[in-house]
């Protein structure tokens, strides 16, 4: 193994800058010539593949996002542009490729490995949604939940003075962990997750016990995937006769400068995904669980979806009840 590459793909997230710096830096320590692809699994079709230097991610450690860029590929979906991905690569002689990515990204990368027999693959999870298979940690999960953190420290601040309801919408596509950690840890009032079977009335019951004995204010924490930020909303108004605003924090839960929990996971995840290529595995991920990195097997971890982990779901469940 002399050539390796690496890209982001899907939505990027912080940490990967660092895993950058980590890769260049460690590749070559390692006597291997290290490649970065331009825009995820786009780039790589578009043959927009250059050889990393140090001087690349002089600088880049404290930025969020990644400095090569990523996108979620249609044509990727088609095995005609992989086969033009395969070829680039092997135009390029990269024996292997690193991805970072979430769940999408592993299943091109699943496919890429079927298709690409002499080529080796290693996934690193990285998503705010943490819902990878396998790994209880997927990169840029602390700092999302570390910008989510601030956004309703502040908003409370207001909320409180003001006397007001806030919702506040958090990511994490179909997976309310964002959502739930960041309810508990922000001392909202209420969390609505998919995953937790939520009761009005008997929220109602308890917000108004509340009201009368003096509370001025409710923070809300909803996943986005409910898709009833709004309905919430006007349910404080009409139900609980408080006004109320609601904010989808968006994007700002992707960018930030990264936690040093995610520049040093950054560090230890593309260690590993380097050593286990030099170790002659073909299509694994590393995963993160039971306090230490493992190798799981891409088809294992494509094939489900994380699960919220029982003890925080006892903590979610708690919620709405007086
Ligand atoms: O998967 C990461 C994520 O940020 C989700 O939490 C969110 O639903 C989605 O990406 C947003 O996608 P986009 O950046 O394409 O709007």
């Amino acid at each position: 193994m002399k050539h390796i590459a690496i890209l982001c793909s899907g939505g990027d997230v912080s940490g990967m800058n660092a895993g950058l710096k980590r890769f260049v830096e460690y590749s070559m320590m390692q006597g291997l010539k290290p490649y970065f692809i331009e825009n995820g699994y786009e780039g790589l079709i578009d043959d927009m593949i250059y050889p990393a230097t140090y001087s690349h991610v002089s600088g880049i450690i404290s930025r969020g996002g990644t400095m090569i860029h990523t996108s979620r590929s249609k044509r990727f979906r088609e095995a005609s542009w992989r086969q033009i991905a395969i070829d680039n690569l092997k135009a390029h002689h990269i024996d292997a490729l690193v991805v970072m990515g979430g769940d999408g990204s592993f299943k091109g990368m699943q496919k890429l490995s079927e298709e690409a027999a002499d080529i080796r693959f290693s996934g690193i999870p990285s998503t705010i949604d943490n819902d990878i298979a396998g790994t209880e940690y997927c990169l840029g999960v602390d700092t999302a939940l570390n910008m989510i953190k601030y956004a309703i420290d502040s908003i409370r601040d207001t909320a409180s003075s003001y006397g007001r309801a806030f919702v506040i919408e958090a990511m994490g596509r179909g997976c309310g962990y964002l959502a739930l950690v960041s309810a508990l840890t922000s001392g909202a009032e209420m969390c609505l997750i998919p995953e937790i079977p939520y009761d009005l009335e008997q929220y109602k019951e308890k917000f108004l016990k509340q009201k009368a004995k003096g509370r001025k204010y409710f923070i809300a924490v909803v996943s986005e995937a409910l898709k009833n930020t709004k309905q919430i909303e006007q349910w404080f108004e009409q139900e609980i006769g408080i006004e109320a605003t609601p904010m989808v924090l968006g994007h700002i839960q992707r960018g930030g400068n990264p936690t040093v929990y995610d520049r040093l996971m950054a560090f230890h995840f593309v260690t590993h995904a380097i050593d286990g290529l030099l170790d002659g595995k073909k299509s694994a991920v590393v995963c993160h669980d039971h306090g230490g990195f493992h190798y799981k097997e891409i088809d294992q971890v494509v094939r489900g979806k994380r699960q919220i982990s029982d003890a925080l779901m006892q903590l979610g469940r708690e919620y709405g009840h007086s």
